[in-house]
């Protein structure tokens, strides 16, 4: 059986003080419940120490939304993967769209990021996805292709099991258009076919393949029944309590 990652992306929301109630009315509503699904949050550097408190003693897990590569030094306003370990988290969200737009972030950065998050003993989600007009003009699995080999060509196999890889067609981010469950479970597939290409059929089926892009509760369950969905990566819909608790209950029936 597939164990499912139902990962929240909370973005630049939620500073320590809201981070912390978010983070303790998630908790209470599992009080005494236990689940197998992976439940991790991923808040803003500065809300990690809050949520990682309140996660305490729970089975809910604390990730960072970037990473620089080095280890310390003379990077002003960057956070190193130590720091993020000693803060409590495991995983970081690495070359998210939003970062690759805004940021300028190029395949070649987030493949040397996600081999350091590893490299260090973290677990890299690494995004990836096209854009509308790419999708548009039928290139969407070039793109995909070119974004995942950067990542693949720079981790050895035996780096494979602390890696995630997140499909996040960019059209559908924070718009409310989801991709079909079909469109999301063939580039999932192609996406398990080029890791296959790398690292063999074994390892491919380990990696987890979220899907990400207006993930929410009444299409959850149609999305993550696909065979090539291990799970998601929810943006908006886990910034409630309510919603992303209802994703991670679905997962657990599906
Ligand atoms: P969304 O964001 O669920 O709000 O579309 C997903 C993401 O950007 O990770």
């Amino acid at each position: 059986m597939r164990t499912f990652l139902i990962a929240g992306n909370w973005k630049m929301n939620a500073a320590p003080g809201e981070a912390k109630i978010l983070a303790e009315e998630i908790t209470g509503l599992w009080k005494g419940q236990t689940f197998t699904s992976e439940a991790l949050l991923c808040p803003p550097f500065i809300s990690i120490p809050a949520v990682a408190a309140a996660f305490q003693g729970t089975p809910f897990k604390v990730g960072a939304q970037n990473v620089h590569t080095e280890n310390d030094g003379a990077y002003t306003g960057e956070i190193s993967t130590s720091m993020l370990k000693d803060a409590g988290c495991e995983y970081v969200i690495v070359g998210h769209s939003e970062r690759r737009e805004y940021f300028h972030e190029s395949d070649e950065l987030v493949a040397r990021k996600a081999k350091k998050v590893i490299d260090d003993r973290l677990k890299a989600i690494v995004c990836v996805g096209e854009v509308l007009s790419e999708r548009k003009e039928g290139i969407h699995e070039d793109v995909v292709r070119r974004q995942v080999d950067a990542v693949l060509s720079h981790l050895g196999e035996d780096l494979s099991d602390n890696l995630v890889i997140a499909y996040e067609p960019v059209w559908a981010i924070g718009t409310g258009e989801t991709a079909t469950p079909e469109q999301a479970q063939e580039m999932h597939h192609f996406i398990r076919e080029l890791i296959k290409g790398h690292w063999g059929e074994a390892r491919s089926a380990k990696v987890r393949i979220l899907y990400g892009g207006s993930m929410k509760p009444d299409n959850a369950g149609e999305l993550l029944s696909q065979p090539d969905v291990d799970g998601g990566l929810i943006g908006g819909a886990s910034l409630k309590a309510g919603s992303y608790s209802e994703i991670l209950k679905i997962s657990e029936t599906v």
